[in-house]
């Protein structure tokens, strides 16, 4: 034979997927440590790709010479994922859509095909058999016409499947279960995962049907997956929020056709994921008057302003060391707001426990929200409320001083929408419109903050 296959062991990171010849504590390509796991590699064979994909003759083209008319975008029925798609599902892109087990993926991707039923869709499950798949649907809702649905893990049935049906829009849950015949590896392994979305991300390419595809990740990062193929796909959407909570964030990381840092939130009801298309609504839950340790912040997500609360609690500590924590918010900020609350206005908060949180499970990692932090720490701490129609958008620098924030003119806009009356911003903000029905306070420092929030408790 002239194919000599030779089997050969190989160390995978399950992080980053480098490889190695030999075991090591720590990956030498992104340093996590204790990732390296073995696996046996066919060396010498062809491998599967070129074998089933008859590729065709790919020449070089004069860049001037492309045409860019052609782009489609196509809608998925659903408004908050086509905006954090860019306008719609790109032809011939591979979109990851990853997240933890039971936060929602198989629903998203199962209500898209429901939604649209213009759309001729394969809808692959390696996890669900076709029953449990139908039940599902039942329990959405929607549009079962032009669905079709396949329960198979095997990636040459699946892609050979996928010609005869010749859909619009493929889905594939999840990576994790899917195996190529020319690996020897076990399914979920990192050279299957990548070889399965390098195949799914050929057929992508040639076929020019978008592919969806589904990827797991656990809180400890310990299954390889989704972090290996973020440089692979074009798009990356990542669920998260609290398990046990109804809201779920689809955070784009990675968009080759549109921007990222976008957010969509979804709540999760008996059937199936809704839209919120207006997330400052959801997230400030009855936000009482005259409670303290509570502030409201305007952020951005990407191009879209909401509002958000930010509780604090701020108490003795009871043992030694005071506890510093930080629930969807920066820690690590968080102390160091706390150092400058120590230093520019002498709060002594260094013998006190500092608990943040934001309210909705959402993560927030904008400057923007400092000043609420802060706003939040001072009104537990001196136990006085911040009236509730009042809210802040600002930045705290190294020596107290309030720092101006990108789109403070559309942050506005959106509190005054809201019905807020008071907004705090850093004197040192372009505001260039003329905004009717809030009042703008602007505030040059800490020291100045204070004075003012407390002037008006007497
Ligand atoms: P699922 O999409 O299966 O999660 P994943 O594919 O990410 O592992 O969803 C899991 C959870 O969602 C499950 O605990 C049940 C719940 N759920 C609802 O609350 N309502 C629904 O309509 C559906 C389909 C699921
Ligand atoms: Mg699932």
């Amino acid at each position: 034979m002239a194919n000599t296959t030779k089997h050969k062991t190989i160390w995978f990171c399950n992080a980053c997927g480098a490889e190695s010849p030999k075991w090591m504590g720590r990956c030498p390509a992104c340093g996590e440590w204790n990732s390296m796991v073995e696996e046996t590699v066919v060396t010498g064979k062809k491998t599967s790709i070129s074998n089933i994909l008859n590729s065709q003759n790919h020449k070089p083209t004069p860049l001037s010479s492309v045409d860019t008319q052609a782009e489609q975008r196509i809608s998925l029925g659903n408004g908050e994922l086509d905006r954090l798609l860019g306008g719609g599902l790109v032809e011939g892109s591979l979109v990851l859509i990853g997240g933890e087990p039971g936060i929602g993926k198989s629903t998203l991707s199962l209500q898209i095909p429901l939604h649209c039923p213009d759309i001729r869709t394969l809808y692959v499950s390696g996890e669900e058999s076709v029953r449990q798949v139908k039940l599902r649907a039942k329990r959405l809702g929607g549009n079962e016409d032009n669905c079709f649905i396949y329960s198979e893990t095997q990636m040459e049935n699946i892609l050979q499947q996928a010609r005869e049906v010749a859909p619009q829009l493929m889905i594939v849950d999840s990576v994790q279960t899917m195996y190529s015949q020319a690996l020897e590896s076990a399914a979920g392994s990192v050279s299957q995962i990548k070889e399965s979305a390098a195949m799914l991300l050929r057929f992508a390419k040639e076929s020019g049907i978008p592919v969806i595809l589904i990827g797991h990740i656990t809180k400890e990062g310990s299954i390889a997956g989704p972090k290996i193929l973020e440089h692979i796909v074009d798009v990356v959407f990542q669920f998260e929020g609290e398990n046990k909570g109804s809201y779920r964030l689809l955070r784009s990381i990675k968009n080759r056709f549109g921007s990222t840092n976008e957010l969509a939130v979804f709540e999760m009801t008996g059937s199936g994921l809704r839209e919120v298309s207006n997330p400052s609504e959801m997230l400030i839950p009855m936000h009482e008057e005259g409670m303290s340790g509570v502030a409201v912040s305007v952020t951005m997500d990407g191009t879209r302003a909401f509002l958000i609360e930010t509780q604090a609690l701020v108490s003795s500590a009871a043992y030694g060391t005071p506890q510093r924590s930080a629930t969807g918010f920066d820690g690590k900020r968080l102390n160091m707001l706390l150092a400058v609350l120590e230093k520019k206005a002498g709060f002594r908060l260094g013998a006190k426990d500092v608990f943040i949180n934001m309210a909705g499970g959402l993560r927030v990692n904008e400057p923007a929200c400092d000043l609420a932090v802060v706003c939040a720490v001072l009104s537990s701490n001196f136990d006085f409320s911040i009236p509730a129609d009042t809210c802040f958008a600002g930045e705290v620098g190294l020596s107290g001083e309030i720092r101006p924030v990108y789109q403070v003119d559309r942050r506005i806009t959106e509190a005054a929408r809201l019905g807020f009356k008071r907004i705090y911003v850093s004197s040192f903000s372009a505001i260039s419109e003329n905004h009717k029905g809030i009042k703008v306070v602007k505030i040059k420092d800490i020291p100045a903050l204070c004075r003012d929030l407390f002037a008006q408790q007497d």
